[in-house]
């Protein structure tokens, strides 16, 4: 039986003073769970003073990016390794706002996954379609060449520390969720493409969808058998809502 984990990517967004007041929330509310694992992924600059406050608690935390680089002349980037300093478990990669926004391909997002496990995190590897190419009918084909960047180059092995979320791009903030039916048809394929390798993985790994994930539709998304939880958006920023998308999860 996997472990529920619910996500929160911030993204840029926080202040160190209503970070306090979030996480003060989060910890009063995550006693009432009982399976479900919550992490919170804030900006780089708020990690060590979040170490402070989560240090001892049952909610863990991690970045929402990485260079593929070792420490060396990469003016304005972070290390995997850095990330190690303020207790991270995770780090997301590959982010359909990196490779948008960042141009991150999938090579580049193959080599910070490996950067990040190097490091001894586990990456959320992020894979998902536009609307054009679910238009299209092609989403399966994309996130298998996601997945494939990975696969081909690192083996299904790498799999086995790693934490898969399937965002659709047309779902990312935008109000606009997957269906259950159609979040799950992706989950399952994703999990039938690890199966092909090595099915006792396929069977552990977690899964979770991101994309509009709200309180509201966090249930019947998470009563899909493989969904193991959700990557959160723009919930994850308002306590009561985030506790009740964990408990969803549950
Ligand atoms: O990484 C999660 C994020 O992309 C989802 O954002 O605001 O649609 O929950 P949101």
């Amino acid at each position: 039986m996997r472990q529920p984990l619910v996500v929160g990517n911030w993204k840029m967004n926080g202040s160190a003073a209503t970070n306090q007041h979030l996480l003060a929330d989060l910890l009063a509310g995550c006693s009432s769970l009982t399976r479900c694992r919550m992490g919170v992924c804030p900006p780089f600059v708020y990690l060590a003073a979040i170490q402070a406050q989560l240090q001892g608690s049952p909610i863990v935390w991690g970045a929402q990016n990485a260079s593929q680089h070792a420490p060396g002349a990469y003016t304005g980037e972070i290390s995997a390794s850095m990330l190690q300093d303020f207790g991270c478990t995770y780090v997301i990669v590959g982010h359909s706002e990196r490779r948008t926004l960042y141009l991150e391909n999938d090579g580049i997002v193959a080599e910070k996954f490996a950067a990040v496990q190097a490091a001894g995190l586990t990456p959320i590897l992020c894979v998902g379609e536009s609307l054009e190419q679910r238009e299209a009918g092609v989403t399966e084909q994309v996130v298998g060449q996601q997945l494939d960047a990975i696969l081909n180059t690192q083996g299904v092995e790498v799999f086995d520390n790693c934490v898969i979320a399937y965002e659709p791009v047309w779902a990312i903030g935008t109000g606009k969720t997957a269906t259950p039916e159609q979040a799950q048809a992706v989950h399952a394929f994703i999990r039938r493409q690890l199966a092909e390798k090595n099915q006792p993985l396929s069977e552990k790994i977690q899964i979770l969808y991101g994309g509009s994930v709200k309180g509201s539709n966090a249930n019947e998304l998470f009563s899909m058998p493989d969904i193991d939880g959700g990557l959160i958006g723009g919930a994850s920023l308002k306590a009561e809502e985030f506790l009740t998308i964990c408990r969803a999860s549950e």
